[in-house]
């Protein structure tokens, strides 16, 4: 392999080509993933930190309602219980071994960020206040909902993210802001760094790393009704694809139960939490026919399914019949304002509802992808999807599968898993740089896969527009690969993922500058949702069971001798080759999920 020598490299004309970046650490991503790894790794590393958007933007902000951690500030909470209710909830393709980290390590994570000063709210007493949520139970599920999600009003996962950032910049950790990465430097099993773009200024900048971590969220967007921010496009799922890596468990894709009706911007669980009802549009509270004993506070899976029942056999609202009701007018106006003000705002702001005065129309919106890059529990990413790590390549968070969520994730288990697995691979990080003090080599086509990418789409004169391919690849997720999937419907979506991969080869864009090109960056974005979208149709298909978030009308059970397993998936020379590994089951048995 011969060295990279930026004066070598193929120009692109009118596209300015940086120089290399060095660093010891180069994170993709500045949700808590990236940036409670950043804050690890920099207290003795040179770490440097990517995202598409300014780092406070990031999507872990838009989480509302809390964090989980029996810390039993307000009632009695033990781990093995929150480890039940996660396993339950998984529908029992998690794997017991991390969950039991997960839930061990939960209470050390939150406190920690008490002392960094997050401004979580307090009980009377002072301490950290935790509220009820979906799935969380007492007593391995025999008793009621337990007060377990740790909050900051509704407004969690912004006090963490902005937490967060101010002890990285305490740290010198160098952002890079609206940086978009491009591809993945990944040769002979070693992870040598990345490309990106520069958003601003325009430009392709490499970055040599010793060791590389993804933190880079989800892909709500490629659903048309989505809780999920315009960034969430799944870019790192895609580049890890493209680097010859697999992802596991693509086929569950999380419906939040509450999202604004025909908006998708999320109506926090907490607002169940806290009391508010389900009802459809003839003033029914419909859960009891589904979850009588846990009602609303069923885990989400569960409860975006009834809501979508009651829709489909037309006792839905709205102008198309697609919404039913939240109702909070009994919690009355001094608790809304005080435990639910963001939720009363976005509900005014969005759809002129008062919700102390009127209830709020809701839809399931796509939230959360269960799958992702396939990593052990110290988040490095598995080459094999079973044991054989890509060196100095490491992944947390939403992106990452490290399956402790595995068919449904509970609400709450989200901040936890981004905060603590973070917090694991900038650990992991750090171990591995106390002992590597050389950079890897780097290649001397570094930088042509994403030179050619973005040589090709700024001379792209075809007809086709990017904008509605996106639209049409949201409606048609929507409709044939959303909360009830079948076989039809699923292959009829493979041949359509298939025209609409035929018509992105034939765009156009109008913009050919470089600086704030967002036609670029779309189509950019819209290569990589069409890359692993083919993998979640795919994967659910192949799965002829249902389980946790998939859910198959033409296949209604669980079927544990053929599918209590994980899928892993590669995409070579434009086919998808799958394998599968075993769930690691530690303390619970599988047995059939009642609520
Ligand atoms: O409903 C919510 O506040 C979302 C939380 C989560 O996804 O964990």
């Amino acid at each position: 392999m011969t060295n990279f020598d930026p004066e070598t490299i193929h120009d692109v004309e009118g596209v300015p080509i940086h120089s290399v970046h060095r660093h010891d650490v180069v994170i993709v991503g500045a949700g808590l993933a990236g940036m409670r790894a950043a804050y690890e790794a920099s207290s003795e590393f040179d770490v440097a930190v990517l995202s598409k958007v300014f780092p406070t933007r990031s999507h872990s902000g838009a989480a509302q309602g809390g964090v989980a951690a029996s810390l039993a500030n307000e009632e009695e909470d033990h781990w093995e219980w929150h480890m039940f209710d996660t396993v339950k909830g998984s529908d029992y393709l998690g794997d017991q071994d991390i969950i039991e980290t997960l839930v061990k390590e939960a209470p050390v994570v939150v406190r920690e960020f008490e002392h960094m000063g997050c401004p979580f709210s307090r009980t009377p007493e002072g301490r950290i206040a935790q509220r009820k949520f979906g799935g969380h139970t007492k007593d391995f599920g025999k008793g009621g909902p337990v007060l377990r999600a740790c909050y900051a009003v509704d407004r969690t996962g912004h006090a963490m993210l902005h937490t967060l950032y101010e002890v990285c910049v305490k740290n010198e950790v160098r952002f890079y802001p609206e940086f978009f990465a491009l591809s993945l430097i990944v040769r002979d099993g070693v992870c040598r760094g990345l490309v990106a773009w520069d958003i601003i200024n325009g430009g392709v900048h490499v970055f040599h790393a010793k060791t590389v971590m993804f933190g880079t969220g989800g892909y709500g967007r490629v659903f048309k009704i989505t809780s999920n921010a315009l960034a969430n496009t799944g870019d790192g799922l895609s580049l890890v694809l493209r680097a010859g890596l697999p992802l596991e468990d693509m086929e569950f894709v999380q419906f939040h139960p509450t999202g604004l009706y025909q908006q998708g911007i999320l109506v926090s669980e907490a607002a169940r939490g806290e009391g508010g009802y389900l009802l459809n549009k003839d003033g029914e509270r419909f859960m009891e026919k589904y979850a009588p004993s846990k009602m609303e506070l069923a885990p989400r899976d569960l409860v975006s399914r009834s809501i979508q029942t009651e829709i489909n056999e037309g006792r839905g609202c709205g102008e198309d019949g697609c919404g039913v009701y939240i109702d909070l007018r009994h919690l009355g106006e001094d608790k809304i304002m005080k435990q639910l003000p963001q939720i009363h705002e976005l509900a005014w702001k969005f759809l002129g509802i008062d919700c102390i005065k009127e209830p709020i129309p809701i839809q399931p919106t796509a939230h959360y992808s269960m799958g992702g890059i396939p990593v052990d529990i110290d988040c490095q990413v598995l080459a094999d999807g079973k044991e054989k790590p890509v060196r100095g390549f490491y992944a947390a968070g939403e992106c990452a599968c490290v399956s402790v969520h595995g068919g449904n994730r509970l609400g709450t288990n989200s901040l936890l898993e981004a905060s603590l697995f973070g917090r694991r691979a900038g650990k992991s990080i750090v171990r591995f740089l106390r002992e590597t003090r050389a950079f890897p080599e780097l290649p001397s086509d570094a930088a042509e896969e994403a030179l050619g990418e973005v040589e090709r789409i700024l001379s792209a004169d075809g007809s086709e527009k990017v904008g509605i391919i996106r639209e049409e690849l949201q409606e048609k997720m929507m409709l044939e690969c959303g909360i009830f999937r079948d076989a039809g419907k699923l292959e009829k979506l493979t041949g359509g993922l298939r025209e609409l991969g035929k018509r992105f080869e034939k765009i156009g864009i109008d913009d050919r500058s470089v600086k704030f090109n967002y036609d670029l960056l779309e189509a950019i974005e819209l290569g990589h949702m069409l890359d692993f979208t083919e993998l979640i149709v795919a994967g659910a298909l192949r799965r002829e069971e249902s389980r946790g978030a998939h859910s198959r009308t033409d296949h209604p059970d669980r079927d544990d001798d053929k599918w209590l397993r994980h899928t892993l998936a590669w995409k070579r020379d434009g086919r998808i080759e799958f394998d599968y590994k075993p769930v690691t089951i530690t303390r619970f048995q599988p047995k059939e999920r009642k609520y």
